[in-house]
């Protein structure tokens, strides 16, 4: 298949993997009504046409959290990524690096944060989840601070997990026993690229920064029964205490999706946000991030550095993101699709795809710096 575009590489990754992580990725929480906004409202948004500008030159950089990045673009933080290549999250560390960009390593990856240091050759962020063991946090956060990652995302609208459909029908919630472990291999039988390239070649299968708690029973089991249990759902604006005196490089607040929230998140201290609904996979009916950004960035843009994830499929919909007011973007499912259609060659081909749709949108709009983006890009 040639691949055009972030989705032929959907179109790919539901070939190739077991539906059990195809529907896992690609799914959101209930009848998905926030997972199909996310994507529509981006979509509605027209760019404003404006020609006979120079436009010869374009650069697409910025600078973020004292870091030089070349495209307004961070990979967002996925649990279980590295179930959709081999050693996922180490592929995708190096295809952010090769295109300069930072890559956040989620809590529950399954390469843990020093395997994915071993593969790096920079700074990579790590993604925090509240568990409810404070000292294994401590040593988590230890554990990222050693293995030299450059910015904390801490990541607060999942005090539960929220329930997807999807995950129920294909066998990776609920299914703990031997039936789902049959069906789960079963359906991996018959993606056999997958079962060989990950199944067998990508072991172990677990959940690694979390494993030395759990040993063997580290989640993968019964993923979201896990998640349950042991997040911690107590968590207050108070506990961002506990990180700051853990953690003194950047802190970014992730899943602000109101106004209040974000200047609160500014008063305790966070140098960023990220507006986000966790790409529609916890609560239902909330809007879409594209809708909520521009409140939230006239609230506290000036405070701290707001970022926004969500829907994010095309290098237009970037555009579309910091023309209502973001400083960057974090891609979720766009890079995990490539991922698992690709590996490290897919993530890279998938960034270059977007970077070539922003460039023609900028110069499109008229813009050659990505500071030149502002609201006067858009048809109101
Ligand atoms: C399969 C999958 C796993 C995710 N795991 C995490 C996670 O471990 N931590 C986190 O903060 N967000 C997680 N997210 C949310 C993403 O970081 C991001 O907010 C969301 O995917 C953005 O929406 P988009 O996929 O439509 O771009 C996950 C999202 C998906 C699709």
């Amino acid at each position: 298949m040639k691949i055009a575009s972030t989705f032929d590489y959907r179109t790919l990754a539901k070939r190739r993997l077991p539906p059990f992580l195809f529907e896992y990725i690609d799914g959101g929480s209930y009848a998905e009504v926030t997972l199909r906004r996310n994507v529509a409202e981006l979509e509605r948004i027209a760019l404003r046409q404006r020609v006979l500008n120079d436009v010869d030159q374009i650069d697409l950089s910025t600078r973020l959290f004292d870091e030089d990045m070349a495209l307004p673009i961070g990979l967002g933080p996925i649990g279980l990524a590295g179930m959709n290549a081999r050693r996922g999250e180490r592929q995708a560390v190096r295809a952010a690096e090769k295109i300069g960009i930072p890559f956040t390593l989620s809590t529950v990856s399954c390469c843990p944060i020093d395997e994915v240091a071993a593969a790096a050759s920079k700074p990579f962020w790590f993604q925090l989840y509240m568990i409810r063991d404070r000292g294994f946090m401590r040593a988590l956060i230890d554990k990222a601070k050693a293995a030299g990652c450059s910015t904390m995302i801490f990541t607060v609208d999942m005090p539960l997990p929220g329930s997807r459909y999807r995950d129920v029908h294909s066998g990776l919630a609920g299914a703990s026993g031997l039936l789902g472990q049959f069906r789960r291999a079963w359906q991996g039988a018959l993606h056999p690229g997958w079962a060989w390239d990950v199944g067998i070649m990508g072991r172990p299968h677990q959940l690694g920064n979390v494993a030395p708690v759990l040993g063997h029973d580290s989640g993968l089991e019964d993923f979201l029964g896990w998640m349950k249990t042991n997040f911690d759902a107590s968590v207050t604006w108070k506990d961002l205490d506990f990180i700051r005196e853990n953690w003194d490089g950047p802190l970014i607040i992730k899943g602000i999706l109101d106004a209040e929230d974000a200047k609160a998140a500014a008063s305790a201290g966070a140098d960023g946000i990220v507006v986000s609904n966790h790409g529609g996979r916890q609560l239902d009916g909330v809007p879409a991030t594209a809708s909520a950004l521009p409140a939230i960035a006239e609230a506290v843009g000036d405070q701290l550095t707001v970022l926004v994830d969500g829907g994010i499929r095309t290098g237009l919909d970037v555009i579309r993101m910091l023309a209502l007011g973001a400083k960057g973007v974090l891609l979720g499912r766009a890079w995990v699709y490539a991922l698992a259609g690709g590996g490290q060659a897919g993530v890279e081909h998938v960034l270059r795809i977007i970077e070539t749709e922003m460039r023609i949108a900028m110069a499109l709009t008229g813009r050659t710096r990505i500071d030149q983006i502002d609201r006067t890009c858009l048809v109101d």
